[in-house]
């Protein structure tokens, strides 16, 4: 992510796992929402137990609402320097979390949800075909895909806008939109740009 108080970093490939080891070793992270959002929270009260698996999990925050709800939740980074602060940051909850790269990723047990957070607008855009391909491999027909999606143009990123209709584009072969929401406790980079949305697996 970049703004005016970006320090300077060695690596500029969003797409390697030494692109984000860099930023978690220098606690640079202002995607990071230093715990749970409410439409997610109300998302968890409201359903049944599903086997959750979340991308690019970062801190992990969400692990913990999932676990403690009773769910079975695996939560994945491909940088090890994010691996080794989400467990820092789960305690009893670290095993959760595993070192693994998304896109060759096989989960212990077949996912019936994928949270998505800041995961999509992370990765370069001619990376999103291949993301949604592979949340449509991972979930089978009405699984679901839930989360934050960040909308808009950037020039540079991450975090990498999209437009709405490019969304839907992407994701309607697979998806059917069932959500779609205003967030109301977004952080600083996400405000006014990012909606809450629930997509099911056709
Ligand atoms: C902007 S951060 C978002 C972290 C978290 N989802 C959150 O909401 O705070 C993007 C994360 O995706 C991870 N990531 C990027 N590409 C990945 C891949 N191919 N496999 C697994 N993790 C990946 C990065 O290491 C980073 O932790």
């Amino acid at each position: 992510m970049s703004d005016e108080k970006t320090p300077d970093f060695l690596f500029r490939d969003p797409a390697a796992p030494t692109f984000w080891d860099e930023r978690f070793e220098k606690a640079f992270m202002p995607w990071d929402r230093a715990g749970v959002p409410a439409a997610l929270r109300d998302f968890v009260e409201r359903s049944a137990p599903m086997v959750t698996l979340i991308p690019g999990c970062g801190l992990g925050h969400e692990v913990a609402l999932f676990a403690s709800a009773g769910w079975d939740v695996t939560a994945i980074d491909f940088s090890a320097a994010a691996v080794r602060a989400a467990r820092a940051n789960l305690g009893s909850l670290a095993e959760h979390v595993m070192e693994a790269d998304f896109f060759s990723f096989e989960p212990p047990h077949r996912p019936q949800l994928i949270y998505e957070r800041a995961f999509l607008c992370a990765l370069a855009p001619a990376l999103r075909t291949a993301i949604v391909e592979r949340w449509a491999a991972l979930l089978p027909p009405g699984g679901l895909l839930a989360g934050y999606f960040f909308f808009g143009e950037t020039m540079r990123g991450p975090p990498f806008g999209i437009g709405a209709a490019q969304l839907e584009t992407l994701l309607q072969p697979h998806f059917a939109r069932i959500e779609d929401a205003e967030v109301q406790d977004s952080i600083p980079v996400f405000i006014g740009k990012e909606r809450w949305q629930v997509w099911r697996r056709r």
